[in-house]
């Protein structure tokens, strides 16, 4: 089947089912396409939270998909790639936290949203990459804070806020392997562009970086800039949409580029199998989805 077989497939499809389809900046492009909203983390909770659709087709990552049941719970939210995972999210375990309670039991517990659904009902309040200053400055400055499981985003923001925050060791593949030697090579060799990075990159990296900017923090930093290039230090799959959006900008990805393998797993095949077999549904027991659920409402709850 030609591509554009399986995408009529697919628009016969989600019609059929009165289906959603909701994609992070990361996939590949030809998934962004075709997709009803694209967005960042942040950007897909709120979205997720407000649909009234009956099936949400989740095209991005599992802990992505969880969250969207978490804020849908009567919709069926479908992972059209059942082992597309985030190795970080995988980094932390509800045990883990729980020890980490009894070594810490005045602090509060900030999970990014890349977390299993396990982590979140574990926690106080979640956060994104877009929002994780906020969130953090929220909490009263006499509180002992345990920021989970991105020790690179939580650096990040207690660099910038000024904060002590007791960091748990998880990384990003992707992201925690750039080294700040990519960005002085970056830098003289596109010396007017500026360079935009992810805050899930190492300190020593976001420091020598014009920007370190959730993806959907990026597309409206090059929206807003004068400049006309830019370096890009984040997956690549982003790049798609910078390029779509900004078609007189250029966009040169930080080398080697950034890519994260599970962001590329869903692909027009596995939605239209996906809208076809209702493949595969998250499934969280009633439970877990009540207090899971609590610190991403919290989190969206401050503005
Ligand atoms: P944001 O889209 O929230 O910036 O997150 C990046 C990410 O790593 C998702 O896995
Ligand atoms: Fe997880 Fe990093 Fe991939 Fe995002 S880019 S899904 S944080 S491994």
């Amino acid at each position: 089947m030609t591509n554009s077989d399986i995408i009529k497939k697919i628009n016969e499809l989600r019609k059929i089912r009165n289906a959603v389809i909701l994609a992070h900046n990361y996939v590949i492009g030809e998934v962004q396409d075709i997709a009803d909203f694209v967005g960042d983390s942040l950007e897909l909770s709120i979205k997720a939270a407000a649909t009234k659709a009956p099936v949400i087709v989740f095209c991005g990552v599992s802990f992505m998909a969880e969250t969207a049941k978490l804020l849908a719970p009567d919709s069926t939210v479908l992972l059209p790639e059942v082992s597309a995972g985030c190795p970080m999210a995988d980094m932390a375990s509800a045990d883990a936290v729980r020890q980490l309670r009894k070594q810490h039991p005045d602090a509060v517990f900030v999970a990014y949203v890349n977390t299993t659904a396990a982590v979140k009902a574990e926690v106080d309040i979640c956060c994104t990459s877009a929002n994780a200053e906020k969130i953090v400055s929220s909490i009263p400055a006499d509180k002992e804070i345990v920021f989970l499981p991105d020790q690179n985003l939580g650096a990040n923001v207690a660099k910038n806020l000024q904060r002590e925050i007791i960091l748990f060791p998880g990384y990003c593949p992707t992201h925690h392997r750039i080294d700040p030697a990519q960005l002085d090579a970056a830098r003289a060799q596109y010396p007017n562009s500026p360079i935009v990075v992810h805050p899930e990159c190492p300190v020593a990296v976001t420091a020598k970086a014009d920007a370190a900017l959730s993806t959907g923090g990026m597309l409206k930093y090059v929206r807003e800039s004068e400049a006309k290039s830019f370096v890009i230090g984040t997956e690549v799959g982003i790049i798609h949409r910078l390029r779509k959006e900004n078609p007189d900008k250029e966009f040169i990805a930080l080398a080697p580029s950034p890519r994260c393998l599970n962001m590329k797993k869903i692909t027009l095949e596995s939605i239209l199998k996906a809208l076809e077999n209702m493949q595969t549904p998250v499934e969280l027991p009633p439970t877990l989805i009540e207090r899971a659920r609590l610190p991403i409402e919290r989190m969206l709850a401050i503005k």
